[in-house]
């Protein structure tokens, strides 16, 4: 999801309680500037389970990315006042979106509330059934994969980042939609341009009109001959009275890039981290294959791609005995939540073996919990499966220059150089690759 949503980082005063906690966050308008803000969450958990702070005026004027926030914001930190905020969505809103990202991806069910909320997310998750995954694993997903492996699996030598994990769930995306291969480039690169609207905000909106223009043929088609893409499926969900407006769909449609390829994207990314950084750890699960789930979610837990999302207070109320007057912007960090030493234990060790009793907050909670999240966890499952698959003797290389993970909106490793004995055999996963099923 794009940096818009993500809390006000940029020219904050100190927050109450703690000795200019975010000092190292001033700077943090982008990736590799935060290595690991964890301690300061830590002492904010502390210090109190949420935190009033003042922004700086003058920032926030000249930043689109602070569009819409209050001029005091709160930040939850702590694991129960995050659960609290997404669960009551009546008294913290998703609305304060439209002020922002809202403004580049249309009226989309990310910002929405209440009824009008529920039933757009009824329609549209007839597109994410268990027998959609299941095709898309087996079609889409498995053979993009392997299709990028095998780039680089003969070289015994890679960066798994922009060499897979970056690429590959663009295309999926791409894909799932129905877009014509053609469109795929234009596709990525309008994508990127949406999510840099808080660097460029006329050329994120230029960029949201385009892609409106490039949906509205496709969406008129597929309500014409429907196939079995996304498309297909929101332009036709629903009885006559309740069908998706072309508006909504372009807002789904665009909002798809960010949630679902920018997050898998640096998810996947600091699990493989975490794995290569925790040799023996790797090992374990590459000899036993049914620890993969547990290893999905401890990394989800450990470093989630997007930290914080925001909500709005729909009145004057009170957050773990703070009082938050109506119309606050609540930063919720979701990073902080998962932990939380009353949840988990020793909470900053990356262990696949770690019990689990309490869930993390990474895919949110509430009504607005991940639609995405069944397909974010089938996704990277492949990706370790391929790996481990085709790659003997995968680790981190040697050479790599202090590889780590960065970040205060978004995080993950900028590189992941490895090295792995080179493939000699054509793969099983190879095969049958190109046209339709590589698309
Ligand atoms: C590891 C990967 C992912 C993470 C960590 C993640 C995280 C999140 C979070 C935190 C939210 C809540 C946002 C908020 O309420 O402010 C969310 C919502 C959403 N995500 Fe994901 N996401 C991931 C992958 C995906 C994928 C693959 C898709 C779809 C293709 C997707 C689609 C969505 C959608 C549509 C929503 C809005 C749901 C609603 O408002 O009811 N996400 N995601």
């Amino acid at each position: 999801m794009p940096e818009t949503q993500s809390p006000p980082v940029m020219g904050m005063a100190a927050a109450e309680g703690i000795e200019d906690p975010f000092e190292a966050f001033n700077a943090a308008s982008g990736q590799g500037s935060v290595r690991d803000p964890y301690p300061i969450f830590a002492a904010m958990r502390e210090a109190a389970p949420v935190h009033r702070v003042a922004m700086d005026g003058e920032a926030q004027a000249e930043s689109s990315m602070l569009r819409g926030i209050s001029r005091e914001i709160y930040v939850a930190v702590s694991y129960d006042a995050v659960k609290e905020v997404l669960t009551d969505a009546e008294r913290f809103s998703s609305a304060g979106y439209a002020e922002s990202m809202g403004l580049v991806m249309g009226h989309s069910i990310l910002e929405m509330d209440g009824a009008e909320h529920t039933r757009h997310r009824r329609l549209i998750n007839r597109a994410f059934t268990r027998h959609a995954l299941e095709a898309w694993e087996r079609d889409l997903v498995r053979p993009v994969v392997n299709r990028y492996v095998d780039r680089f699996a003969k070289r015994g030598r890679a960066d798994l980042v922009r060499e897979l994990a970056l690429p590959f769930p663009v295309q999926v995306i791409a894909a799932m939609m129905g877009l014509p291969e053609e469109l795929h480039g234009s596709f990525h690169r309008l994508a990127i341009e949406i999510i840099g609207m808080s660097i460029d905000f006329e050329r994120g909106m230029a960029a949201s009109k385009k892609l409106g223009e490039m949906f509205r043929p496709l969406v008129e088609e597929r309500r014409e001959r429907p196939g079995s893409d996304l498309i297909s499926v929101l332009a036709n969900v629903g009885t006559e009275g309740e069908r998706l407006g072309d508006e909504q769909i372009f807002a789904f449609l665009r909002l798809l890039a960010p949630a679902g390829a920018e997050t898998t994207y640096r998810s996947s990314s600091n699990l493989l981290f975490g794995l290569l950084s925790s040799p023996e750890q790797l090992d374990a699960l590459r000899r036993d294959s049914s620890l993969i789930p547990q290893a999905i979610e401890e990394g989800l837990r450990w470093e989630p791609p997007l930290p914080s999302i925001m909500r709005r207070a729909t009145r004057d109320t009170e957050l773990q005995g703070v009082p938050i007057p109506a119309g606050s912007s609540v930063a919720v960090n979701l990073g902080s939540a998962n932990r939380d030493e009353n949840y988990f234990e020793d909470p900053d060790r990356f262990d696949i073996f770690r019990s689990a009793e309490h869930p993390h907050m990474s895919f949110a909670f509430g009504p607005h919990l991940c639609l995405g999240m069944h397909l974010a966890r089938m996704e990277t499952r492949v990706v370790l499966t391929t790996l481990f698959e085709r790659l003997r003797g995968l680790r981190l290389d040697p050479q790599g220059d202090d590889v780590h993970i960065t970040g205060m909106t978004f995080r993950s490793p900028m590189v992941l150089p490895v090295v792995f004995e080179p493939e000699r055999e054509v793969s099983p996963g190879a095969a049958g690759l190109g046209g339709d099923a590589a698309r």
